[in-house]
């Protein structure tokens, strides 16, 4: 059993109602919730694991699976969208071998499809690591993407 798990659980309480902070401070300490996350705020709350299951996936915040040292974000919205952000995204499901939600087998790229990020302007966007690539085509996405995997970034 982790012990930061109980001591998050136990600093809020384990009232039913104190489930969403307990799940976002479990994630920030972890980059996501674990099976054994999970299981484990669900024995210390005594709540079924559905019950916690049920209200984690009900939230778009929460992640699943262990992101990739790389986190690619693809602007799916209306914006981004009409300037071919589907494409974009279809380019890196293809080159990286994973869909949105996923993380590549080596562990060095995530990937996830989002609703407008707030630089519409700059359609179509994404967001590796929390940097802004803006007016996005295939062929650039393509050089941005090469140079993660080389290092260079
Ligand atoms: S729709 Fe993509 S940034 Fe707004």
């Amino acid at each position: 059993m982790s012990s930061k798990v109980r001591e998050i659980v136990e600093s809020h309480g384990s009232n039913p109602s104190n489930l969403i902070p307990i799940l976002q401070d479990v994630q920030t300490n972890d980059g996501y919730l674990s099976e054994n996350a999970l299981a484990e705020i669900a024995g210390l709350m005594d709540v079924s694991e559905s019950t916690i299951y049920g209200v984690a996936t009900f939230y778009t915040q929460f992640k699943f699976v262990k992101p990739g040292e790389h986190e690619i974000r693809i602007c799916q919205g209306t914006a981004c969208h009409v300037r071919g952000a589907e494409s974009l995204l279809d380019f890196f499901k293809t080159n990286l071998g994973i869909q949105p939600g996923e993380t590549t087998k080596d562990g060095r790229f995530s990937l996830e499809r989002v609703a407008c990020l707030g630089c519409c302007a700059l359609a179509p966007v994404m967001v590796i690591d929390g940097e802004v690539y803006g007016h996005l085509t295939t062929a650039k996405a393509e050089k941005i993407l090469t140079e993660y995997k080389e290092g260079k970034r």
